[in-house]
């Protein structure tokens, strides 16, 4: 049988957040920040584990619940996201055909439908693909002066977005060869390999939360869903 497994990088320290703790231990709506995106992932019926990757030494994890249906939790993270996901691919196990869904702890507006569109869109798909989200704006290029140097077309631009969904086989090939060059994604260490993962449109809800600007929004789509 062909599983299902979600993994959670979450061994980030949210240097840009600038908090007193890893920013995915925030309190949110009277959770840790990363609680919500754990609970939306464990409730896709077809999700069958939900994979957390901490940093070996994080010392925040056991001072909350996270009385959770299939969560397993790895302390086996990277100095990079990059290196978590690799790392925390070795610990499961997988069967090369197995699919997985690797998603950011800081992306705590998930919901279970986009989930479910990006499972729906990829299921039969040979690649693989990733939640993303059209670009809106015009988008420009700056100088060093903070001047613009030219203004970029924005037919065919997207933002991308996770869950990134792969084949456990592809992906481990795709991380195993050198992760210092810009592997910001599993889709672009899918790139490299000459693979086009699918894009499958997301949701501007779906953002990380990165800035402490960031965060009063995140609290108010988690309070709307809730009321
Ligand atoms: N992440 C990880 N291991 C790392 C770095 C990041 O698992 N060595 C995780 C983060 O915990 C986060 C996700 O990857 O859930 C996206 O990364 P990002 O938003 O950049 O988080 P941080 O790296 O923690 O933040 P910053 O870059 O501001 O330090
Ligand atoms: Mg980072």
């Amino acid at each position: 049988m062909t599983r299902h497994v979600a993994l959670v990088p979450a061994a980030g320290s949210g240097a840009r957040f600038g908090a007193a703790c890893p920013k995915q231990y925030l309190q949110l709506s009277g959770r840790p920040l990363m609680w919500h995106t754990l609970s939306t992932l464990c409730q896709v019926a077809a999700i069958d584990e939900v994979a957390l990757v901490l940093s070996p030494g994080d010392e925040w994890f056991d001072d909350y619940d996270w009385t959770l249906p299939k969560l397993t939790v790895h302390r086996v993270g990277g100095a990079t996201r990059a290196e978590t996901v690799k790392n925390g691919i070795a610990a499961l196990g997988l069967s090369s055909e197995d699919w997985l869904l690797v998603h950011d702890a800081a992306r705590c507006c998930l919901s279970v439908a986009m989930v479910e569109r990006l499972l729906t869109e990829v299921a039969d798909d040979p690649v693989g693909g990733l939640l993303a989200l059209p670009v809106p704006d015009t988008v420009k290029r700056a100088d060093r002066d903070g001047r613009v140097s030219i203004t970029l077309p924005r037919q065919g631009m997207w933002l991308a977005q996770t869950p990134q969904m792969f084949r456990a086989g592809v992906l481990s090939q795709a991380l195993a060869g050198d992760l210092t060059d810009g592997v910001t994604d599993e889709a672009s260490a899918i790139e490299r390999l000459g693979l086009k993962p699918r894009l499958v449109e997301g949701d501007a809800s779906n953002f990380k939360v990165t800035w402490p600007r960031d965060l009063p929004l995140a609290r108010a789509i988690l309070e709307a869903r809730q009321s």
